[in-house]
Formats: structure tokens, sequence, C-alpha cells
């Protein structure tokens, strides 16, 4: 086994604090949508604000990273080694096969993750940010932030911020049972953790394989 330095400080603390606050927001966001009582519907409305700003705030921030640091690369969908990504988590992860794509620091997303974490940050999070934005200043005509919005109700608003919601909780789930699936069950974790993931030493010929242009997972196996 050999160590390689995959996850960078920033991004981890950002990974983590992204984690805890959207954990929280859905916490929150739920009971206010009537799913459960914990916090009380007032402080539950007030929490979400709190941890929504803090959400803005380190998106700034991440915005500011991934563009400086050219990190937003690393999401650029791309067909290379999708048939045998997808292979591998229908198959060949039932036969211990090895892991099609290699994690490297300028690489460290497979093309199914660069498709989901592209959709997440372009589509799914925005959504989140501006509906969530309407949706709070909407609620407080009297700070006239409205007006200009021209909103007629907050309907649609509403839905889409509840359907964001869903999916964000249905990404965690599947996330979940995702962290699990790395060289060892804790070996993804571990990494997010302190930046070195560790990756056997002989795995390289054959993911050189499967990159070179063998995309049957059964194949590679042998
Ligand atoms: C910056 C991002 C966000 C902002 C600005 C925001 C803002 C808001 C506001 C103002 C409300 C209405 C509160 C009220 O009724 O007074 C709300 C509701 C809600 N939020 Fe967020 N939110 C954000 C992110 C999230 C995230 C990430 C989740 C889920 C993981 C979430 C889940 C919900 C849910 C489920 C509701 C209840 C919707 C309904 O029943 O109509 N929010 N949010």
């Amino acid at each position: 086994m050999k160590k390689e330095y995959i996850y960078h400080r920033f991004e981890r603390f950002w990974h983590w604090m992204q984690a805890l606050l959207i954990i929280f927001l859905g916490v929150t966001g739920f009971e206010i949508h009537g799913a459960f009582t914990f916090f009380g519907y007032e402080n539950a409305v007030q929490y979400h604000e709190i941890a929504a700003w803090s959400f803005i705030i380190l998106i700034a921030f991440a915005i500011f990273w991934h563009f400086t640091k050219g990190e937003w690369r690393q999401y650029l969908p791309t067909w290379k080694n999708m048939r045998s990504q997808a292979d591998y988590y229908i198959f060949g992860i039932f036969r211990n096969a090895p892991h099609p794509t290699k994690k490297t620091v300028l690489s460290k997303l497979n093309p199914l993750q660069k498709l989901v974490y592209a959709g997440l940050k372009a589509l799914i999070i925005p959504t989140m940010v501006v509906t969530g934005l309407i949706y709070m200043f909407y609620r407080y005509p009297q700070r006239n932030e409205v007006l200009g919005l021209n909103i007629s109700g907050l309907q649609n608003v509403a839905v889409l911020h509840t359907i964001g919601a869903f999916l964000l909780v249905t990404f965690f789930i599947a996330h979940l049972y995702l962290i699990t699936t790395g060289q060892t069950v804790t070996s993804n974790l571990k990494a997010m953790i302190t930046g070195y993931e560790e990756v056997p030493e002989k795995d390289e010929k054959e993911i050189q394989k499967v990159e070179v242009g063998t995309p049957q997972i059964g194949e590679v196996a042998k």
C-alpha cells in the first residue's frame, strides 16, 4: 500500500462544513415543512435562516477556491470510462473487481461523480440558494426587498425548494453508501479526514489496462 495525497486542507474543511450545514438545513427545513417537531417551528425558521447565511458564505469561499486553484476542472463531465464505471457499480463491485478509475489529486472524481457533482453545483445548490432567498425576503415584505422581484405567490418557489431538499436527501443517502465503496470500507472516509488515501500499488497496471480501452469489468477481474 502507498499513500496518495488527494484532498487539500480547505477542501476537507469545506466538505465537512457543507455536510453539517446541509444536514442542519435539511432537519430545520423539514421541520418548517411540517414533517416533525424538534426545535419548535419558530426556532426552526430562525436556525434555518442562520444556517442558510452560513452556507452562502461558505459557498462564496468555495467558489473563490475552485476558481483560483483551477479545481472547477475536476467537475468537467467526460464519457471516458463512464461505461466501465457504471459496470463497476452494477456488477464489478459485487465480484471484488478493481476500481476502473484511479483517484489522484488532479483527478479525484470518477466520470459518474463528475456528472452528479456538476449537477449539484450548477443546478441543485443554486436552485436552493435562489429559491431560499426569494422565500426569505418574500416572507417579510416590510423590508421592501420583494417589491423589485414582482413575484405574485410563493407556491412555485416552495415546491422547487422542497424538491431540491428531497434531491439533497436522496444524494445524502446514496453518498453514505458510496463512501463505503473505496479500496476498503473506510478508505474514502479516512481520505476526507486526513487528506491521504491508502491505495494498493499493484492496482495501477490493472487500472491502466482499463483506461487504455478494456471496458469490461469481467475481463479486468480475471
Ligand atoms: C442558502 C440556502 C437556503 C436558503 C436561503 C433557505 C431559505 C429557506 C426559507 C426562507 C424557508 C422558509 C422558512 C419559513 O417558512 O419562514 C425555507 C424552507 C425550507 N427549506 Fe430552506 N433554505 C436554504 C437551503 C436549504 C437546504 C440545503 C435544504 C435541505 C437540505 C432546505 C430545506 C428546506 C425545506 C424542506 C423547507 C420547507 C419548505 C416548505 O415546506 O415550503 N433549505 N428555506
